[in-house]
C-alpha cells in the first residue's frame, strides 16, 4: 500500500529519503515519487517515476537535486491509473507547495468543486492533489499557520496520513493524521515522519506515534501536535525496537522463503513469551477481568485474508477446548451487517500488521458500543494496539514477503494458547494441561520444519516442474483443514497467479465436481479423526473417479488416502487440532515452488500490498 516519508534536518535528504522508500517496497506499489526544498537556489524540486524506486533513484541522479527539506511517496493506485500524473507528490497551482498523502480523503470531490470555483487548476486524478491546493488556499500567508493548518485538515474526511513541505515554511513539515498510520523519527537536529517506523529504523534511535486525528508540524529539532480542538497533545517518545532494524534476507532467494524457515523458532518464540507472564499479566495485557474471562460467552475472531483464515481455524479451537462459541468474520463484511452488541463477548481483532483499514474500522465500531475489543497482531507500536481496549502480541518477528507464513502460524498459535488459558480460567482444563498444550505447540513448530526439510528438494526438482504448469486448482478440506484449504487457496493464487478455489469437501457433489478434470489439481488436506478421514477418503474417490488428480497432505498411518493420491505428501500426527500449523510450512513451500517455477515477482506480487490501509 502507499508509504510516505519526510525529512527535515542537518542531512541531505535525497539518500535518506530513497533508502526509507526502499524499506518500505514490501508493502507494494505502482509508482514512486519525491520532492525537496532544492538547496541550491531554494526552488521546489519534484522527480516522479511510474514503477520502482530504482527508477526514480536514476532520475533524481540525472536532475542532481537535493535539498535538507523534502517528501516521498511510494502510490498504490486507488483513485486514478498508475501514471506520473497521479503519482506523488501533488503540487498546488504555484508549484511551491508538495504533498504526499496515505489513505483516502472521503470528501475530495467537495473539496475541489469549491477549490475549483475558487480558481484553482487540477491536473490529477486523485483525491490527494486537494490536500495541495487547500494548504494553497488556507495556509499560505495565513497570520496563525498552525491555527490555518488545524482548520485546514478539519475539513477533511476520510482516512489520511499525510505531509507537506512549502517553499513558504521551508524548515517546516506539516502532518496529520486520521486512520492511517503515521510516526515521527527523532534523532540530532533531524526528523523523519512516515508511515513506518522501518522508513527511518536505521537512522535515528527514537521514535513518537502521532496519535489518531492530530496534526501538527515537525521541525528539525522538535515537533508539535494538536487535536482537533487545537489544543497541544503530548506523545510519548520511545526508543526504536530493534528487531525493526536490520531486516535482511540474508542467504534467501526471497523474504517468503526466510520467513517460512522462521517459522519454528517464531512459535517457540510467541510460546514463550506466553509462558514468561506473570499471574494476571494476561488478562492485564487482554485488557479484560478473570471474571470476565470465565462468564464469556461468545468469541467473535475479526481479520482479512490469511488472519481471517486463522480466526476460522482458531474457531474450532475456542469451541473444542473452552466450550464457547466462536465465529470468525471477515472485518470487510461484518462492519456492515446489522450489529447485535454482546457485552459477554470478546472482540479478538487479527491483524499481522495491526493498519489493515477494514480491521481498525470494525474495532472502532465495536468500541463504540463499549465492548471489549483486544488486538491479537504482530506489531506492538500498530494504531490495532492502540485502539482497541487490550493487546495479544504474536512474536513472529517483521514479516516482509507479502505472503503471510510466519505471521500466520504464529497466530496460529497465539490462539491456540489463549483458547487453553480461557478454558483453565473456566475450570474446563488444569494448569497441567495447558503446559501439554504448550508442548504440543512447540512439538508442531519442530514438525512443521522437519516436514518442510524433508521435502523441500522433492518439490523444487519433481513438483514445481509439473505442478507449475497447470492453471487451475481446487483445494478441499473438512473441519479444520477447509479453512486450512481456504488459506492454501489464497497462497497459490496470489503468489503464482494461477487460479485456485478452497471447498468444503462435503461440497464437492453440489456443484465443484463439475470442475473436475485431469487438468485441474485437487489438493486435499487430511485430518485425524478417523470419521472425518474417512469422509474425505470419499471424495477423494469422487475425484479419481473423474479422473482427477489428487495431491494429498496426508497423515502418517493414513494408507488409503496416500495410495488413491497421485502425490502424496505425508505429515506426522501431532495434537489432533494443530495439523494446519504442522502442515503450514509445507503447503507454503509447495506454492511458493510452483510460484517460482512460473518466475513469479514473490515477494512483491502484482496489484498487492503487505498492508492495506485502505478500505
Ligand atoms: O496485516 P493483516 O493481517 O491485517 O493483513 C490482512 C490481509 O491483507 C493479509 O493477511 C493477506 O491476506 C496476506 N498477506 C496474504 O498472504
Amino acid at each position: 500500500m502507499c508509504s510516505v516519508i519526510g525529512y527535515v534536518g542537518k542531512r541531505l535528504s535525497c539518500p535518506l529519503v530513497l533508502e526509507g522508500l526502499k524499506r518500505l517496497e514490501y508493502r507494494g506499489y505502482d509508482s514512486a515519487g519525491f520532492a525537496c526544498v532544492n538547496s541550491s537556489d531554494r526552488s521546489l524540486s519534484v522527480q516522479k517515476a511510474v514503477g520502482s524506486v530504482k527508477q526514480l533513484e536514476a532520475q533524481i541522479a540525472d536532475a542532481g537535486i537535493d535539498g535538507y527539506v523534502a517528501v516521498g511517496h511510494t502510490r498504490w493506485a486507488t483513485h486514478g491509473q498508475a501514471t506520473k500524473e497521479n503519482a506523488h507528490p501533488h503540487l498546488d497551482c504555484t508549484k511551491r507547495i508538495a504533498v504526499v498523502h496515505n489513505g483516502i480523503i472521503e470528501n475530495f470531490q467537495d473539496l475541489k468543486d469549491v477549490l475549483v470555483l475558487q480558481g484553482h487548476l487540477f491536473v490529477s486524478d486523485t483525491d490527494s492533489e486537494v490536500l495541495a491546493h487547500l494548504f494553497e488556499q488556507y495556509v499560505t500567508g495565513a497570520s496563525d499557520t498552525h491555527e490555518a493548518f488545524i482548520r485546514m485538515v478539519g475539513q477533511l474526511k476520510g482516512a489520511y496520513a499525510f505531509v507537506i513541505i512549502s517553499l513558504e515554511y521551508p524548515d517546516i513539515l506539516f502532518v496529520a493524521r486520521r486512520g492511517s498510520p503515521l510516526c515521527i523519527g527523532v534523532g540530532k537536529e533531524e526528523m523523519f515522519v512516515a508511515s513506518d517506523p522501518l522508513a527511518f529504523a536505521q537512522q535515528v534511535e527514537y521514535v513518537a506515534f502521532v496519535p489518531e486525528r492530530t496534526c501538527g508540524v515537525v521541525s528539525k529539532d522538535s515537533f508539535v501536535l494538536y487535536d482537533r480542538e487545537g489544543m497541544a497533545v503530548q506523545t510519548p517518545i520511545e526508543q526504536l525496537e530493534a528487531e525493526w532494524i536490520a531486516v535482511e534476507k540474508g542467504e534467501h532467494e526471497h523474504f517468503m522463503l526466510k520467513e517460512m524457515y522462521e517459522q519454528k523458532q517464531a512459535i517457540a518464540r510467541t510460546v514463550h513469551f506466553y509462558q514468561s507472564m506473570k499471574k494476571g499479566q494476561v488478562e492485564e495485557t487482554l485488557g479484560v477481568t478473570q471474571d470476565f474471562l470465565r462468564d464469556v460467552e461468545k468469541i467473535y475472531l475479526i481479520g482479512c485474508g490469511t488472519s481471517w483464515h486463522a480466526g476460522r481455524i482458531a474457531e474450532f479451537f475456542f469451541e473444542s477446548v473452552t466450550g464457547v462459541p466462536a465465529a470468525a468474520v471477515l472485518a470487510s463484511e461484518f462492519r456492515h451487517r446489522t450489529f447485535f452488541p454482546h457485552p459477554k463477548a470478546l472482540y479478538i481483532a487479527i491483524s499481522q500488521s495491526g493498519e489493515t483499514a477494514d480491521v481498525l474500522e470494525t474495532i472502532r465500531m465495536i468500541n463504540s458500543h463499549g465492548l471489549s475489543t483486544v488486538a491479537l497482531t504482530n506489531v506492538a507500536s500498530s494504531s490495532l494496539v492502540r485502539e482497541c481496549q487490550g493487546f495479544w502480541l504474536t512474536q513472529a518477528g517483521p514479516e516482509i514477503a507479502v505472503a503471510s507464513t510466519k505471521a500466520f502460524s504464529t497466530q496460529l498459535t497465539s490462539l491456540y494458547w489463549l483458547a487453553h488459558y480461557v478454558a483453565q480460567i473456566k475450570g474446563r482444563i488444569d494448569q497441567k494441561q495447558l503446559i501439554q498444550a504448550e508442548r504440543e505447540l512447540l512439538t508442531a513448530g519442530e514438525l512443521l520444519e522437519a516436514t518442510l526439510e524433508e521435502y523441500k528438494h522433492e518439490v523444487i526438482a519433481q513438483d514445481a516442474p509439473i505442478y507449475s504448469a497447470f492453471n487451475r486448482y481446487i483445494f478441499l478440506g473438512r473441519h479444520i483443514s477447509y479453512p486450512f484449504a481456504l488459506e492454501a487457496a489464497l497462497k497459490l493464487k496470489e503468489i503464482s497467479y494461477i487460479f485456485a478455489q478452497a471447498y468444503p469437501a462435503g461440497e464437492l457433489k453440489h456443484g465443484p465436481l463439475a470442475l473436475v478434470e485431469k487438468v485441474v489439481p485437487v489438493v486435499v488436506f487430511s485430518h485425524s479423526d478417523p470419521v472425518i478421514y474417512h469422509k474425505l477418503l470419499a471424495n477423494v474417490q469422487e475425484v479419481k473417479a473423474r479422473d482427477g488428480h489428487v495431491i494429498a497432505f496426508a497423515l502418517e498411518g493414513q494408507y488409503e488416502l496416500i495410495a488413491a493420491a497421485d502425490r502424496a505428501f505425508v505429515v506426522p500426527q501431532s495434537a489432533p487440532l494443530l495439523a494446519p500449523l504442522v502442515m503450514a510450512g509445507l503447503m507454503q513451500f509447495f506454492c511458493y515452488a510452483i510460484a517460482n517455477a512460473c518466475g513469479r515477482s514473490i515477494d512483491k506480487p502484482r496489484n498487492l500490498a503487505k498492508s492495506v490501509t485502505v478500505e
